[in-house]
């Protein structure tokens, strides 16, 4: 069976449990190094390619992500479905720790990234749409696994995506809430654009770490809370 899905880990996801009669794959591509080897394997039956966004023992910040390099290696493997699992933080009220959400929107606060394979003398300029930055298949095929799996799951919310490595003040909350970001994390740009760039079908699972700034009851975000709630979001994954 040809490869079809391919999943991206993020924080807390370094290797996939369950994966069978897995290889390792170093995948050159124009842009460097992807952040990982390529891990391909089956699960229940299908082929299933991993990649640990930060790489196995997550020595890349959000901000050096080689977003290009791993999404043009899992679709030159072969992968035309691509899930990104993202450790979030939580803004909206029903987006509390350990909830797990599949957002529908974005909006893209990063700097300073290759956004686009356009970013290459020579490339061909594409302007693609991206009104709806999900694909809406892949969306629903989530959500009618977590419904059968029994995995409750907030459908829809805007991903607010931040530069990092740290974590946002107060007031860039604040400024998030009111743009009508619903979750905050460092990872989900460019990577959904530039797999829509290759007409991948992509969608994300984001994975409630923490309240937002000012959105909890804490003073401060503790990094040992963030990580026991992203365990416990995180064992839900190979469910779903
Ligand atoms: N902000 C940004 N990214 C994150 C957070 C957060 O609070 N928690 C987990 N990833």
């Amino acid at each position: 069976m040809a490869l079809d899905l391919a999943i991206i880990g993020g924080t807390g996801l370094y290797q996939f449990p369950g994966l069978e009669n897995v290889t390792r794959q170093s995948v050159e591509t124009p842009y460097g190094a992807t952040s990982a080897p390529v891990v391909r394997g089956e699960l229940a039956g299908r082929p299933v390619a991993f990649l640990a966004r930060h790489g196995e023992g997550h020595s890349v910040p959000p901000h050096r992500v080689n977003y290009r390099a791993n999404v043009w290696a899992l679709h030159s493997l072969g992968a035309r479905r691509v899930i990104g699992v993202n450790a979030v933080g939580g803004i909206r009220a029903d987006m509390g720790p350990r909830v797990v959400a599949i957002p529908d929107q974005i909006i893209d606060y990063t700097h300073g990234r290759y956004t686009s394979f356009c970013d290459v003398d020579g490339a061909e300029v594409k302007h693609v749409d991206f009104s709806e930055p999900y694909s809406a298949g892949l969306r629903a095929a989530l959500l009618a696994a977590a419904a059968s799996a029994g995995v409750a799951v907030v459908d829809g919310g805007c991903y607010g995506a931040t530069q990092g490595p740290r974590l946002e003040t107060r007031a860039e909350i604040a400024r998030m809430r009111r743009d009508g970001c619903d979750l905050v994390g460092m990872t989900g740009m460019p990577e959904a654009a530039l797999a829509r760039e290759l007409e991948l079908d992509y969608a994300c699972i984001a994975l409630i770490a923490n309240w937002g700034a000012g959105c909890g009851d804490e003073a401060e975000i503790s990094l040992d809370e963030i990580f026991a709630n992203l365990r416990e979001a995180t064992a839900l994954v190979p469910r779903l």
